[in-house]
């Protein structure tokens, strides 16, 4: 039990009691996994990452993390809480909902400061992180009048300087240029490698992958309907079209109709 981060047993979620967004979701993710979560728009693929933050309770069943059990209870003590902030970040789908400081550098020394992190480490946090994700020039700007690529770097920085444990990550690389994405996959891998947990909701396939050994694909219907080992899960193209992760095309080739899948989940990296 000691290697078991999150364990969930029947949870069900909706919100205000009547749109359904999770339906009886059994999941177990173990320490150092990287876990990809996919799904179609509208599977609870951010309800379930925010239920793991503690930010939404389950309407039925129950979530534990490190071995405790994740409700609004738990919360009401400062020390636990205190704990979970510290020990599990989180990366939201939309940045505008994360930054809300004057400025760049303020946004990302917000939370360490919070914290009451070490300085010395959090300064040299801060200058791998800025340098990583090329944000130098940005650092004196409002985080409120960037582009949504530059938005999303500062969001990350700001979940990563935390050095959490645990990185639940709501599409980490949608609105990034090809080159930047690179650059974050890079660091979420080297970060799991490090040690850290890593959970990934995505769309794009291919970085599916890199990003995880473990995939769980969840259902229109908003229920787990399959987690398995990556490569597994990639080939399984049946399964991936039911749930709009690729889809058909048909063209005219020579004269004739013919229909193939628009993504290739099996690709060959060229890195
Ligand atoms: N604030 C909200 N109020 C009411 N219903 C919501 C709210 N947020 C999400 N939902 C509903 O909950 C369900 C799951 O939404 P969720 O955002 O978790 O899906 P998702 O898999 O992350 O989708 P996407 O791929 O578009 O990000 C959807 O049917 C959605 O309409
Ligand atoms: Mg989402």
């Amino acid at each position: 039990m000691a290697n078991v981060i999150f364990e969930l047993k029947d949870v069900h979620f909706s919100y205000m009691g009547k749109y359904p967004a999770l339906s009886g979701i059994d999941m177990t993710i173990d320490k150092g996994e990287k876990r990809a979560i996919i799904g179609a728009n509208g599977s609870g693929k951010s309800t379930l990452l925010h239920l793991l933050d503690g930010l939404l309770f389950p309407g039925r069943g129950t979530i534990t993390a490190f071995g405790k059990d994740v409700n609004e209870r738990a919360f009401s003590d400062q020390a636990f809480s205190r704990d979970f902030r510290r020990r599990i970040g989180f990366l939201f789908q939309n940045p505008d909902v994360q930054l809300f400081c004057p400025s760049v550098k303020e946004e990302i020394l917000f939370g360490p400061l919070a914290l009451g992190e070490d300085k010395v480490e959090t300064r040299r946090r801060f200058e791998q992180l800025i340098d990583t994700l090329g944000i130098e020039e940005l650092l004196d700007r409002s985080p409120h009048q960037l582009s949504i690529g530059e938005k999303r770097k500062v969001a990350i920085a700001s979940t990563l300087i935390i050095d959490p444990e645990v990185l639940l990550l709501d599409e980490p690389t949608a609105g990034l240029d090809p080159l930047t994405a690179r650059h974050i996959i890079d660091l979420l891998v080297r970060e799991n490698a490090s040690g850290k947990t890593i959970i990934t909701s995505t769309h794009d396939l291919h970085i599916v992958e890199e990003i995880a050994d473990t995939v769980s694909v969840f259902s229109r219907d908003k229920k787990l309907v399959k987690s398995g080992p990556s490569l597994e899960i990639l080939k399984d193209i049946e399964l991936l079209q039911t749930h709009n992760l690729v889809h058909i095309h048909a063209h005219r080739h020579d004269g004739r109709s013919h229909v193939h899948s628009h993504e290739h989940p099996n690709h060959e990296h060229t890195h």
